[in-house]
Formats: structure tokens, sequence, C-alpha cells
């Protein structure tokens, strides 16, 4: 892709403190974009735009927000609006997990898988979605997961959560292709980020992801930088017939037609 292809252009990253959505920050930077963090974690996402900066050049702003919160997700559009003036790209990247079969999970889990993993892309693309159609543009990247596609053991309100997302991003997409706005996502397998480490060292997690790779064709977990640059590419101009769509990067270990 070209490495300036998002030149001028400023993007919305949720969860881009760590994992998944550091390396999401660092290639839309790369490509030239501006990047507003939106995070819970308010140290490290401050700590993450500083170098990410440092090392790029590029304009990078951390705003503390939680993303079950509406009115927090409002701040970080006010927020960006404020010191960029427009929103082109948003990434809904923020989303949180444990594993346990479901009858030992509880309704406060429920609420708080689904509020994270659901509701959370609902209030960011709420806030913004109507400063994208006074623009007449925007490209909306949605972070889903392979079980959302295939299910996945222990993650029964997880995977619901996450195929909400895609069902969601589909209808936004019919939705607003007549205001030139674009919403894909991207599901991916197992990614070796702070999350996962978290999950392998539960017992459960351990006992369903000890024998994993003997399924993975690729045989490795992905890294977070195999995932981003698809953003990047779905952000940009290059994709601007593709919307709608689900992408697996999983290194083969499903197969969705
Ligand atoms: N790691 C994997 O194997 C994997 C697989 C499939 C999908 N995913 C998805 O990829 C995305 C990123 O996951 P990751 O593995 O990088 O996780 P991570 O925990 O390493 O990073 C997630 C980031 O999101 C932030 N976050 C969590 N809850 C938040 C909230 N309520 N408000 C604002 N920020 C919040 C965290 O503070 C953290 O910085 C998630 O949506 C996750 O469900 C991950």
């Amino acid at each position: 892709m070209n490495p300036s292809g998002l030149k001028g252009k400023t993007s919305i990253v949720t969860g881009g403190a760590r994992g998944i959505g550091r390396a999401i920050v660092t290639a839309l930077a790369v490509a030239g974009a501006n990047v507003v963090i939106a995070d819970a974690r308010e140290v490290d996402a401050q700590a993450t735009a500083a170098e990410i900066q440092k090392e790029l050049g590029s304009r990078i702003l951390a705003v503390g927000a939680d993303v079950t919160n509406l009115q927090d997700m409002e701040k970080v559009r006010d927020a960006t609006l404020r010191d960029f003036g427009a929103i082109d790209i948003l990434v809904n990247n923020a989303g949180w997990d444990r594993l346990m079969p479901f009858l030992k999970t509880t309704p406060d889990l429920w609420d708080r898988v689904i509020g994270i993993n659901y509701r959370g892309v609902l209030n960011t693309c709420y806030a913004v979605l109507p400063h994208m159609v006074s623009r007449k543009q925007g490209a909306i990247i949605n972070i889903s997961s392979d079980s959302a596609r295939v299910g996945s053991l222990g993650e029964a309100v997880y995977s619901g959560a996450k195929a909400a997302v895609i069902a969601f991003s589909k209808t936004i997409a019919r939705e607003h292709a007549r205001d030139n706005i674009r919403v894909n996502v991207i599901c991916p397998g197992l990614v070796d980020t702070p999350l996962l480490q978290e999950i392998q060292h539960e017992e459960f997690g351990q006992k369903i992801l000890g024998s994993i790779m003997n399924y993975i064709p690729l045989k490795r977990f992905a890294k977070p930088e195999d995932i981003a640059p698809m953003v990047a590419f779905l952000a940009s101009d290059a994709a601007s017939y593709i919307t709608g769509q689900v992408t697996s990067i999983n290194g083969g270990l499903t197969m969705a037609g």
C-alpha cells in the first residue's frame, strides 16, 4: 500500500493503547493519518501515543474513555474534532473476553462481554456517524473475531457479541453507502496480545488453547502487525469499492466461505 495513502486523514482507534489496537495506530500513522486513541487504560494510551508520535512524527492524541459509555465516546468525538477538525476513519477495536463454558458464566459477565464487544461499537458509531454523514465521507473498520463466524469453545457470549458486530456492520454498510461511508469487518484468529496471554494464564484457557496450534495451517499465532495492514488498506481509497465485507486473518485456522 502507498505509505502516504492516508495523509491528511484523521482516525479514531478504540483500544489503541496495546495489542492489536497499538499495531493499528502504528499502521495508520505510518500511512500518514492523524490518530486519536480512545482507551480505558488512559496512562497506557498516553504512553503509546507519545512513543509512536516520537518514532513516526505523526500527530497522535490519547483520550481516556470507556466504550461502554456513550458520553465518553461523544467526548472522544468532540476532542478529535477540536484538535483535527474532521473524522475520516473509525476503528472499533476495543474488546475483552474470558474463556469458560457457557453454564459457568454469569449474567454479570454477559453484560460486561456484550457491553464492551457489542454496545461499545454501537456507542462509537452512534457518536461518530452523524459527522461522517454530514461530510459524505468515512471508513469504519470493526474488529470482530473468527469465533463469530464459526463458534469457539468457551466463548459463547463473546462469539454472539462479535457476530452481532458483523450483522450490525453489514446493516450500517447498507444504510450509509449512500453517504459514501464504507463499513468492513476484520475477524482475527489467535493473536499474540496481552489479552490472549491473560486468557492463556487461566486453567480453562490453557486447556482450550493448549493444542490449537495443531489446527493452524500456518503454525503460529498472529502478531498484531499481521492484522493492522488490512485495517490501513480498508481505510484507504484503494478499498473504495469494498463495503459490508468480512475478512478473516487467522493463519488458515478456519476457511469460511
Ligand atoms: N487476541 C486475539 O487472539 C483476538 C482474537 C480475535 C479477536 N480479537 C479482538 O481484537 C481486539 C483487540 O484485542 P487484543 O487482543 O489486542 O486485546 P488487548 O486486551 O491486548 O487490548 C485491548 C485494548 O482495548 C482496551 N479496552 C478494553 N475494554 C475497553 C473499554 N471498555 N473501553 C475502552 N477501551 C477498552 C484495553 O484497555 C486495551 O488497551 C478485541 O476486539 C478482541 O476481541 C482478539
